[in-house]
């Protein structure tokens, strides 16, 4: 029977109709009567039943079709077994099934059998996220076969998740993310999902890392991001996107630049080419202009695109690479317009050397080097990554600026994993130098390959940036559809600060909340703290807040008290505590009791910041965002930023003294609205 078919696919911002002629799709098996009847199982590890979902201790699994699917996870990865469907007639010249779970062809795959032989395999690829496989059977139209899952593979990944075996004219499309976005648009929890932030970014479905090409064109903040339209873990790096007009509000748009030919699309920057140098712009219009990391083929090399189009499509360079070293670890470069030489400058890293190259251009396609930095800063530590370099002002010397480089390590960093450094120092033009020391930028775990906005106009000046709300070593946290989120857009400057007397003062990188969050307040109020003491006393009454998306401010005031602060309960054991310690002299946030922490063995832990007291006092501002922390202490002068994963979403607040000389005051709490449901 041929059917036209129609399928329309509405989402917020796509919208596609397809038409064409296709016999009707022949089910084999969709697991969803919640039994195995016509099925013959042996060994334990399919369980009596088909799974809801992930089984005890399995990471979350996405990417099947209703409400069940077949997991061999029973009992966990050293279970065995086999299950076979009952015969049936090969009708179509395909057949085609969603499987996730480990690779291994020979103990961990489904199988076509036609005549008990096995014609055809497939295999997972170590992702919780079913991915659409196919074979191709025209040879063995009208023949009998059946279908069987194996699992003898009893070491890590070793279980197999398999939905919805069908026949078909048209296998989907391996990545079938339209089909995945369209569906999850029409769900109840669409960008609400109780761990899902409300005021800071993360992609719909899927997973992300860095942040890239963050640049302000045509009166559009610009996000892409490492994205894998594939599924919910890292794999198959693409450019993901999404714009803002206010740094607050952010529209989803389709995926602007996929992995091709097997080259993933590795992180780098975005310009734009006012005076044309490219040659790639059209009407007079300046072209925006991505540089980026093709990695692929056993080395990385820095490709470029553009676009006439706001950034809606993009066209790859003829003539890509434009810089190849042969080298499998030169990646993320970070361009500017260098005014004073007219020119354009990347920084880029031989990430495993700790080595940051400078390169000058007139064109954006013909490269020199000029210089290079480093091995610097941690030097026992794996790599750098993703770099950037900006000038900023100095806080009380008006005209004076300095220059910051920042580069990431992938592991090793000051609360463990990785995290950010960051030198301040003289750029003319050609070579970096260094005034001080490397500095942490962030001391929380979960602040990951910041990079700055670029292009933003004069009369705004500031510089910005966001980084990855997550760290490598933990990074794939309990949230599905997607994974991961960006921190807060950030306002960058330098301060003259010393932490303790017993150090001379130096430069700080100062980061603070963009202004623009403060038009999310929705309702502030001013929090009773006359009775803190110890034990920790509440300042809200169970149930006043309904959501978790929040700033508190407060001022902290030690006196002789060991240590001080605020306590997020969001359970009767359950707590994330951010607080001063005098011992250490410094603001922790500790999230041991944040909820969820069993995930990771190295995800539980308290997270320390330098921080000092003006005239015995220091600032706070606290955002929390469902599953997030950021700690902005003393306007900036460090920030923690945590992911924590609380069981429920109806925070209580309580502070807490350690003695009668301490106290809190000025606790403001301001509601934020959501960004996605406004
Ligand atoms: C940093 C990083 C980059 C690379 C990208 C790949 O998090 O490893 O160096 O370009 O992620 O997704």
């Amino acid at each position: 029977m041929h059917l036209p078919r129609l399928v329309f696919l509405f989402g917020s911002f796509a919208f596609c109709l397809t038409v064409s002629l296709r016999a009707e799709d022949v089910l084999i098996e969709d697991f969803e009567s919640g039994t195995y009847s016509g099925w013959d199982i042996t060994g334990d590890a399919f369980g009596d039943a088909p799974a809801e979902g992930a089984l005890d201790n399995q990471m979350a699994v996405s990417g099947y079709r209703g409400k069940r699917l077949i997991n061999s996870y029973y009992k966990g990865d050293t279970s065995t077994g086999t299950a076979t469907s009952s015969p049936f007639r090969i009708e179509r010249p395909h057949i085609a099934l969603l499987i996730g779970g480990g690779r291994d062809e020979q103990r961990l795959a489904v199988q076509l059998l036609v005549d008990d032989k096995i014609v055809r395999v497939a295999t997972g690829d170590e992702s919780e996220d079913l991915e659409w496989s196919s074979w191709d059977v025209k040879d063995l139209l009208g023949k009998q076969a059946r279908v069987r899952i194996i699992d003898e593979a009893t070491g890590g990944w070793g279980h197999i998740n398999v939905d919805h075996i069908m026949q078909t004219d048209e296998p989907p499309a391996r990545f079938d993310l339209e089909h995945k976005l369209a569906e999850y648009r029409l769900s109840a929890n669409y960008l609400n999902e109780p761990l899902r932030p409300q005021y800071h970014f993360s992609p719909e479905i899927n997973w992300m890392n860095d942040p890239n090409g963050l640049v302000y064109h045509d009166g559009e903040y610009h996000l892409f991001y490492q994205y894998n339209p594939a599924g919910n873990s890292w794999g198959h790096m693409s450019w993901g996107h999404a714009v803002s007009k206010d740094l607050s509000h952010w529209e989803h748009l389709p995926l602007a630049i996929p992995e091709a030919d097997g080259i993933m699309a590795f992180s780098g920057c975005c310009v734009v080419d006012h005076n044309n140098t490219s040659g790639f712009g059209v009407n007079n219009q300046p072209p925006m202009v991505a540089i980026y990391t093709g990695h692929g083929h056993g080395k990385q090399v820095q490709n470029i695109a553009y676009s006439n189009d706001r950034g809606r499509t993009w066209t790859q360079y003829a003539n890509n690479p434009v810089l190849d070293r042969n080298n499998p670890d030169f990646r993320d470069p970070k361009v500017f317009w260098h005014d004073p030489t007219n020119r354009w400058v990347m920084v880029v890293t031989l990430a495993a050397e700790k080595v940051l190259l400078f390169y000058s251009s007139s064109d954006l396609k013909n490269w020199t080097e000029l210089s290079r930095f480093g091995p610097a800063g941690q030097r026992h530590k794996p790599n750098w990554e993703c770099p950037d370099l900006f000038q900023l002002p100095v806080e009380g010397e008006p005209g004076k600026k300095l220059w910051a480089l920042e580069a990431d390590m992938g592991s090793g960093s000051i609360a463990g994993g990785s995290g950010g450094e960051y030198f301040v120092g003289e750029f003319d033009g050609t070579k970096f130098s260094a005034y001080q020391s490397a500095q942490w930028v962030d001391f929380g775990r979960d602040f990951y390959a910041p990079v700055s906005w670029s292009d933003i106009p004069d009369s705004d000046g500031r510089r910005m940036w966001l980084g990855w709300f997550n760290n490598w070593e933990t990074c794939l946290v309990p949230t599905s559809p997607w994974r991961s989120s960006m921190s807060i857009p950030r306002v960058l400057s330098l301060r003259k600060v010393t932490f303790n007397n017993e150090e001379p003062a130096h430069y700080v990188l100062i980061q603070q909340p963009v202004e623009e969050l403060k038009q999310l307040r929705f309702s502030t109020r001013t929090l009773d703290t006359n009775d803190v003491r110890w034990p920790p006393v509440a300042l809200i009454e169970a149930g006043d807040l309904q959501d978790m998306t929040f700033e508190l401010e407060a001022t902290l005031t030690p006196g002789n008290a060991r240590s001080l602060g605020i306590r997020i309960r969001t359970g009767e054991e359950e707590f994330t505590e951010v607080g001063y310690d005098q011992n250490q002299l410094g603001v922790y946030v500790d999230r041991r009791k944040s909820g969820n922490v069993d995930f990771h063995s190295a995800f539980p832990g308290r997270h320390d910041a330098p921080a000092r007291l003006v005239d015995g006092s220091l600032k706070l501002r606290i955002f929390v965002d469902r599953s997030t922390i950021e700690v902005f202490v003393n306007d900036g002068e460090a920030v923690i930023s945590d992911r924590v994963f609380p069981s429920s979403q109806q925070p209580l607040i309580e502070a807490f003294c350690g003695d009668e000389t301490a106290k809190i005051t000025n606790v403001q709490l301001h509601q934020l609205k959501s960004v996605w449901r406004e």
